[in-house]
């Protein structure tokens, strides 16, 4: 049966070292077959880089999917079409470039999809209404022969990604939430069998403000001045979901949240 790892967002260089350092062992002591990870925050927590993307998947990445901060890092747009296991939200306007899918070869012919979407309340980006789009991949994809498809929803609200939840119960293996860094604690089988979990958290500094310098995110709420928000650097934890996907039965059938490492405890430096 596939079992298929979701890592949220990671988060400048303290995620990728978490992932280039401890993933392949965790694929190892968790036998995951495919590992898919959100590197919208990969280069210094804005967007991602080509050489970027080459060391997440030799570190043991399958695919890369991405959200609002896609095009943060600006050669990004020049070298995103060479890269075949990176896809960009496929609600971003089609005049863009990079996949908005991705298909992965897992084990005894397994099909893979992968498509990300991003919400639309209190997001700054123009897209296309998620659900349709979601609707419209799906259908792309069966079409091309991919049955399984798992929905990745970047959004804020809670509210649009459990709601994108049920709208795609039993027709993606899942739904699975980004964006807002934080891991939530409602991952489950919906009534029709597709995995849910309204955020996976980042794959970064936790201690921190998603992702971010305390002092510097404190001060601008405070005071409102402009500054610069480095990547934090301490408490850095791998997030994300597993799912064990029966395509016999068309359903998941165990779902597990990883934490590494725990316990969740903020230590004083
Ligand atoms: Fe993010
Ligand atoms: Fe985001």
């Amino acid at each position: 049966m596939p079992r298929i790892f979701f890592i949220g967002d990671i988060v400048g260089r303290p995620g990728r070292d978490i992932i280039t350092n401890h993933l392949s062992a965790l694929r190892e002591a968790y036998q995951v077959d495919l590992a898919v990870a959100n590197g919208e925050n990969a280069a210094g927590g804005s967007g991602i880089t080509g050489s970027i993307a080459a060391q997440l998947l030799k570190a043991g990445v399958d695919g890369i999917t991405l959200g609002d901060h896609c095009w943060d890092q600006k050669e990004w747009a020049a070298e995103i079409d060479h890269y075949e296991q990176v896809c960009r939200p496929a609600n971003f306007p089609r005049a863009q470039p990079g996949r908005s899918s991705l298909v992965l070869d897992g084990p005894d012919g397994f099909r893979l999809g992968i498509v990300t979407v991003l919400g639309r309340q209190y997001m700054k980006v123009h897209t296309e209404d998620p659900f349709a789009c979601a609707d419209r991949m799906l259908a792309e994809l069966e079409t091309q022969g991919v049955a399984h498809v798992l929905v990745e929803i970047h959004a804020e609200a809670t509210s649009e990604k459990v709601a994108m939840g049920w709208h795609l119960d039993g027709r993606a293996i899942g739904v699975i939430g980004t964006h807002t860094h934080i891991p939530t604690a409602d991952l489950k089988v919906l009534p029709q069998g597709s995995a849910y979990q309204t955020d996976v958290g980042m794959t970064g500094p936790y201690r921190s403000v998603l992702g971010r310098d305390v002092n510097a995110v404190l001060g601008k709420f405070r005071d409102g001045m402009p500054r610069r928000f480095p990547v934090a650097e301490q408490d850095v934890k791998l997030c994300g979901c597993i799912l064990d996907f029966d395509p016999e039965a068309g359903r998941v059938l165990a779902v597990e949240q990883v934490i590494y490492p725990l316990p969740a405890v903020v230590e004083d430096p």
